[in-house]
């Protein structure tokens, strides 16, 4: 059974000017049948159209809204906040240290949704005023919402639709929650790629870890917690779609000049514990100060390829520098 999201369904662009494209219905609803999926088609079947089939794109933005608000919850007690804080903030002391950053320091959150993310980062203060917070998103009702949530509560961060890796100012970190099992094969592969731009040192992409329990989980809480149909089915989605380590760290690979690595990976980690995990990438004169940073026991939870790790220290002891 194909694996779909209906929230990836619903809203298209167009790829060259990113204009919102018209989706019909009946297209949502055949691919969601044809990939077996009866409760998503009939979820899908509910949704607002005009009378030539198409989706009423305020009913779908307001329904996206909605349920990435709910969504929000998840991240609160999953406390994503804070765990990205612990690797961003040592990870941007060894960036400033370098004086690797051309230029500001911009932390740029990728497919930001409500830019729940940047809004916490913005509202702890935590990683210091020298950071710039920017999140990006296609979506225009999202980045709208997360400009209001922003301004309500005067937060220094700002929004930005559009395609997070086409910003006329470079990233110096690339961060995402939830966005990497949307991508599946080359699209994953091409979504590390872009990241090889110049002035990014770094990269941390949190997304579900692909445990047995997850799926399960994933239930328990949309159950719990979400109350739109929409949202609980694609919850469920998101965990069976889960990438493994394996598969992250083949596709990070592809963000030339950086060193990919699991941070908590299968194996190392409680799967109990562990829902969300971020995949890494750091330039590979940054990692043995990073590992410094992190302290022996985070330090000790970040994995790379052996083959890749031992790279970096070849290369650091002919070039005499840290790796
Ligand atoms: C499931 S949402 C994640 C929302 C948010 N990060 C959260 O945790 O609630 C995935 C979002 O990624 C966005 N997206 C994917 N690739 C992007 C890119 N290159 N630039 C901007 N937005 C992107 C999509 O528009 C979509 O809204």
């Amino acid at each position: 059974m194909q694996l779909l999201e209906i929230s990836d369904l619903v809203v298209d662009h167009d790829p060259g000017t990113r204009e919102r494209l018209p989706v019909r219905r009946g297209d949502v609803v055949a691919r969601l049948t044809a990939a077996g999926d009866r409760s998503g088609a009939r979820i899908a079947a509910g949704l607002a159209c005009d009378d030539a089939g198409h989706l009423d794109p305020l009913a779908v933005d307001r329904r996206l809204v909605a349920v990435h608000t709910e969504l929000q919850r998840l991240s609160e007690e999953l406390r994503l906040g804070d765990r990205i804080a612990e690797l961003l903030g040592p990870l941007l002391a060894v960036i400033r240290a370098a004086g690797s950053a051309d230029g500001p320091l911009r932390v740029v959150d990728v497919g930001c949704g409500l830019g729940y993310l940047v809004r916490w980062l913005a509202a702890s203060g935590v990683l210091g005023p020298d950071v710039d917070l920017v999140g990006v998103d296609f979506n225009a009702a999202l980045v709208r919402e997360a400009e209001r949530l922003a301004r309500a509560e005067g937060l220094p961060c700002r929004f930005v639709r559009g395609d997070a890796f086409a910003l006329d100012e470079p990233a110096t970190v690339y961060v995402s929650t939830g966005v990497l099992h949307h991508f599946r094969g080359s699209d994953l592969d091409a979504f590390f790629a872009a990241q090889a731009t110049r002035g990014t040192a770094a990269f941390c992409h949190f997304d579900i870890a692909a445990t047995g329990l997850a799926p399960i989980g994933a239930w328990v809480f949309h159950r719990a917690r979400m109350r739109d149909p929409l949202g609980r089915h694609d919850g469920v989605m998101s965990a069976r779609r889960a990438h493994d380590d394996d598969t992250l760290l083949t596709a990070a690979a592809h963000a030339d000049g950086l060193v990919p690595l699991m941070y908590e990976p299968r194996g190392r980690s409680n799967p109990f514990c562990t829902t969300l995990r971020p995949v890494i990438g750091v330039r590979p004169e940054l990692l043995s100060p990073l590992r410094a940073a992190l302290g022996p026991g985070p330090s000790g939870r970040l994995v790379g390829r052996a083959d890749a790790e031992a790279a970096v220290r070849r290369e650091a002891s002919a070039g005499g520098g840290a790796g």
